[in-house]
């Protein structure tokens, strides 16, 4: 079974708990939040009191995408924002196995990110500590970036090894990439545009999970 978990990044701001009404209509279960802070990658995004707020409006898995340096340092404050997955960057700077200590000690489940230049051997040793890999498949930063067919290679290898996780794959996935993630062994699919962006939430997360053939 595929979760969507549309992407925040696309959604109007100015009307949050009317889009993520939306999407939980639509059929997504999951919702994912993409912090950053202008120094792990070149942009802003939103941070503890957004999540927080939503919190209280809605029963959708917040998956949390930290895309800020030192991480370990707010894994606390997030657990208390609301948080159910926290996922970090493996480049970010933290320790890996401490943060994940420290993300699980929170009663959090733990993710842990790769950019697209960082080899997935690098994240092969964490794998039976996490519960959550995240293959970006575009330069973190962004949405609406084209999709980078060379991360197919990192979720296949990434489920051979650890057939049990989550793997979730981020940047440009439409219902063509989709596809080819899930058929690589992805489970979780992050999709800012082509949910938000579309006319038809419920129809776009349904193509994405491969139930509706776009027709
Ligand atoms: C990029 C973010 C993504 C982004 C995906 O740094 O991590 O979650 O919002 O957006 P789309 O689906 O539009 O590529
Ligand atoms: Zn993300």
């Amino acid at each position: 079974m595929t979760i969507i978990s549309p992407s925040l990044l696309a959604a109007d701001f100015a009307r949050l708990d009317r889009e993520l009404a939306k999407i939980e209509k639509g059929g997504a279960a999951w919702l994912h939040l993409d912090v950053m802070d202008g120094v792990f990658v070149p942009n802003i995004s939103f941070g503890l009191p957004v999540i927080q707020s939503l919190r209280k409006v809605s029963g959708l898995t917040f998956d949390v995408h930290l895309m800020i340096t030192d991480p370990a340092r707010y894994a606390a404050d997030f657990a208390k924002a609301g948080a159910d997955l926290l996922t970090f960057h493996l480049e970010s700077g933290s320790d890996p196995e401490e943060t994940i200590a420290l993300i699980h000690a929170q009663g959090m489940r733990a993710g842990i990110s790769i950019r697209p230049g960082t080899p997935v051997e690098a994240l092969l040793p964490y794998l039976d500590q996490i519960e959550l890999a995240l293959v970006m498949s575009v330069e973190p930063g962004f949405g609406g970036q084209k999709f980078m067919p060379e991360s197919l290679a990192k979720i296949r290898a990434i489920r051979a090894a650890a057939p049990g996780i989550h793997i979730s794959v981020d940047g440009g996935v439409n219902r063509e990439t989709a596809k080819l993630c899930r058929e690589a062994g992805a489970d979780v699919l992050v999709a800012g545009s082509a949910v938000f962006g579309a006319e038809d939430p419920g129809r776009a997360i349904a193509c994405l999970k491969g139930e509706d053939d776009g027709a």
